[in-house]
């Protein structure tokens, strides 16, 4: 308990198919930390074959948000098992409501801070369409994509308000390319060393 008391987690929020994981992955390479995304941590119960991916399955599919105490129990048990090996985490796609920001915060650790990908619904379309027809992600649908953008929109920009008036957030713009984008979020990840 003490060692989950002494992390560091960064939440690390935006629409789908804003850029979070392609980001991230830039910054495990050059900060190390360890990322950790639930829609990755679903997608694995779901692929497990298990009776609670069976039930996840169908929510992901309609691109609905799935329950809460699904997704934070799965997270709890990936932060406590990479302890050993790093105290710095990207929480990618979490907390997408503000109750489970609060839970999060309460039961695990509270956020330092919080990464925010600002994009246009147009530009997340398209990108998740292009991505669609090589990812086999079956959420990657014009259908599915409108209603995450429609959950993004109503269940987790709340959740941004919330941490601005705290004066955790960084907005960064992630409208430009990979490279252009990776430049913003390099100097706010350095500012925080
Ligand atoms: P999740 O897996 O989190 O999906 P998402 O939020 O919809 O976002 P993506 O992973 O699709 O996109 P991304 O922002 O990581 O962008 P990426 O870097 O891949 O969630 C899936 C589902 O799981 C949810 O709908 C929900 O059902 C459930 N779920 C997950 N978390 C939950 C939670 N906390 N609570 C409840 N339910 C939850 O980039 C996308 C594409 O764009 C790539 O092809 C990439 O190469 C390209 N790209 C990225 N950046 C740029 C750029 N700057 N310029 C050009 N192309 C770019």
């Amino acid at each position: 308990d003490k060692a989950l008391k002494d992390s560091k987690v960064v939440f690390v929020i935006g629409g789908p198919g804003s850029g979070k994981g392609t980001q991230c992955a830039n910054i495990v390479r050059d900060f190390g930390f360890c990322h950790l995304s639930s829609g990755d941590l679903l997608r694995d119960e779901v692929k497990s074959g298990s009776e609670r991916g069976e039930r996840l399955k169908a929510t992901m599919e309609r691109g609905d948000l799935v329950p809460m105490e699904e997704v934070l129990g799965l997270l709890k048990d990936a932060i406590v098992s990479n302890l050993t090996e790093t105290k710095c985490f990207l929480i990618d796609g979490y907390p997408r409501e503000l109750e489970q920001g609060v839970r999060f915060e309460r039961d695990i650790v509270p956020c330092s801070s919080v990464l925010y990908f600002d994009v246009s619904d147009a530009t997340m379309t398209s990108r998740l369409l292009e991505r669609g027809k090589s990812s086999g992600r079956v959420d990657d649908n014009e259908v599915t994509i409108r209603k995450r953008l429609e959950t993004f929109h109503n269940q987790t920009e709340p959740v941004i308000s919330f941490y601005e008036r705290q004066g955790k957030v960084k907005k960064i713009s992630a409208e430009t390319g990979i490279d252009e984008v990776y430049v913003e979020v390099k100097k706010f990840m350095e500012s925080k060393q």
